[in-house]
């Protein structure tokens, strides 16, 4: 259970790796992506960043893991502006650069995040974060 849990957190690292190879392999192709990365960051990401302000960085801001917590909050700010500034690029705007943004800024929070949080978490905790990223609808 557990195993397949932390397949979730690799299918986000891969996924974001894929893209920013695409992006400068082929801009065309990963303007393809747009959409369905826009999909991602405004369900599951959204769910995901939601329920981790309001259920787990409380807590463990509260354990000693504060400067943790702010710095994964600030991922989180910069990733809100990086899919909007996605979402609202000009027709003749970089798209794939916006792509590859970002893919980066959701690699470089899904390592921090393996690497700091999520470590601390119990099993019970983590499986709960899991289940309100992958909550159907919004
Ligand atoms: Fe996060």
């Amino acid at each position: 259970m557990v195993a397949e849990l932390f397949q979730e957190e690799d299918r986000a690292r891969e996924m974001a790796g894929k893209l920013i190879q695409l992006a400068q392999r082929s801009p065309a192709a990963a303007c393809a992506e747009r959409e369905g990365l826009l999909a991602f960051l405004r369900g599951p990401m959204e769910r995901h960043m939601r329920y981790e302000e309001a259920a787990i960085f409380p807590h463990f801001q509260a354990h000693g893991l504060a400067e943790e917590v702010q710095v994964a909050l600030k991922h989180h700010a910069a990733l809100r502006e990086a899919t909007e500034a996605l979402a609202n690029v000009a027709p003749d705007g970089d798209v794939a650069a916006r792509i590859a943004n970002v893919a980066r800024l959701l690699l470089h929070h899904t390592n921090f995040e393996g690497d700091y949080i999520y470590p601390e978490l119990t099993h019970d905790e983590w499986r709960e974060l899991i289940r309100e990223t992958v909550r159907p609808g919004v």
